[in-house]
């Protein structure tokens, strides 16, 4: 049987760091809040467009793998926060990178982007329609958070993260997973203003608010990773105590806390860098994905578990078997833009520039 063996990965987080103490500046909230309820400590906020993190990250995840561009075959790029929806992301990405002519598709799942996408890629590899794929989560939220909004001005970063999946007879990649949604309390997570539906309503592409109900959305993610968690791990046929590493979406401590409780993993097996990102919604496992690589965590033969929701509310879990090799094959030159702002100045324009009439 064919399996997507997981064979190149690489981040990309923009340098201006937003702390807890930048955002009390602007807004009646303390470090101390936020630390205690959800875990963050800082955030990044990018100086560039979504495209330009997607493509630094993409081309360092190639050359983890030695894949050259035009070997491509498929292109998943997982995101909420396009720079632009028709034409979409991957064929942008597809002509910055130079992989002419291959399969290029968004995929929107809110947070658990990345992970519906590593499944579509996995799939279709399985099914021989490709034989590799560059998976891709990536979002830039800062230009579509509403900054006067506390409630949920403190919880978002960005970034962004690849990951390069190639076939092989190995049992390894993705072996087991459960996609699913609860599409009736989609109505507790929305973003006023992201879509055609507020055209005819006078409000400007990407004037937003947001309709965020907090506690109804932690008890549905903690409710809808576990059930995920469980299932995946059925169908994979292991016991909680297999499981190495659990790499889980970084919304908020408490939630990863008690996911990892019901799923009977020690907080030990768990990766966690929300402290230092935030909620980068579908870059958040792919960047800790790396990190954990980075920093040793993961092994030749890991198995990961890797739990995740989002808006919509889609929930996921994948059990994963990391293959021998747990170092890049090589390294990319790219590297962002130089940033001569100031994340506060960042965030401070944005206001600004929403404040100016069009
Ligand atoms: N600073 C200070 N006070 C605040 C802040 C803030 N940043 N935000 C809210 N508060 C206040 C509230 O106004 C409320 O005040 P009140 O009691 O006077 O009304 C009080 O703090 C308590 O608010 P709660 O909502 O009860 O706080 P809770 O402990 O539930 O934590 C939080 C809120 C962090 C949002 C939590 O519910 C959470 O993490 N939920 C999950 C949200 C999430 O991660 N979503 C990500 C999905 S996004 C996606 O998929 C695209």
């Amino acid at each position: 049987m064919t399996h997507a063996a997981i064979t190149g990965w690489g981040k990309c987080l923009p340098p201006a760091v937003l702390s807890n103490a930048d955002l009390a500046t602007f807004l009646d909230t303390t470090d101390e809040w936020i630390t205690s309820r959800t875990g963050i400590r800082e955030r990044r906020i990018s100086h560039v467009p979504l495209g330009e993190l997607a493509y630094v990250a993409s081309r360092r995840a190639l050359a983890a793998a030695a894949l050259e561009p035009r070997e491509v075959e498929l292109i998943v790029f997982g995101t909420c926060s396009h720079d632009d929806q028709v034409p979409n992301m991957a064929s942008g990405l597809q002509c910055r990178i130079g992989a002419e002519g291959c399969a290029a598709m968004d995929l929107n799942t809110a947070c658990t982007s990345f992970l519906y996408g590593l499944s579509t890629a996995t799939a279709m590899i399985r099914s021989g329609v490709v034989s590799n794929a560059l998976v891709v989560g990536a979002e830039l939220i800062s230009p579509f958070m509403d900054w006067t909004d506390r409630n949920v001005a403190v919880l978002f970063g960005d970034g962004a993260a690849a990951v390069v999946l190639q076939a092989t007879e190995r049992p390894e990649g993705v072996l087991a997973e459960l996609l699913g949604c609860s599409g009736e309390s989609r109505e507790i997570l929305r973003v006023h203003g992201m879509g055609g539906a507020y055209v005819n309503k006078g409000r400007p592409y990407g004037e937003v608010s947001w309709q965020f109900e907090g506690q109804e959305i932690f008890r549905k993610a903690v409710h809808g990773m576990s059930h995920a968690c469980e299932a995946a791990l059925g169908k994979a046929k292991l016991e909680p105590p297999e499981i190495d590493l659990v790499v889980p979406h970084q919304a908020n401590l408490r939630i990863i806390e008690a996911v990892a409780k019901r799923a009977r993993v020690p907080m030990e097996r768990v990766y966690v860098n929300v402290q230092r990102y935030g909620n980068m919604s579908s870059a958040t496992v792919p960047v800790a994905l790396c990190e954990a690589l980075e920093g040793g965590r993961i092994r030749p033969g890991s198995l990961l578990l890797t739990p995740a929701f989002g808006g919509g509310l889609s929930y996921c879990a994948q059990v994963l078997r990391w293959g021998e090799r747990t170092h890049p094959l090589g390294s990319s030159d790219a590297e962002l833009p130089p940033c001569d702002r100031s994340a506060l100045e960042i965030v401070r324009d944005v206001l600004e520039a929403k404040r100016r009439p069009a």
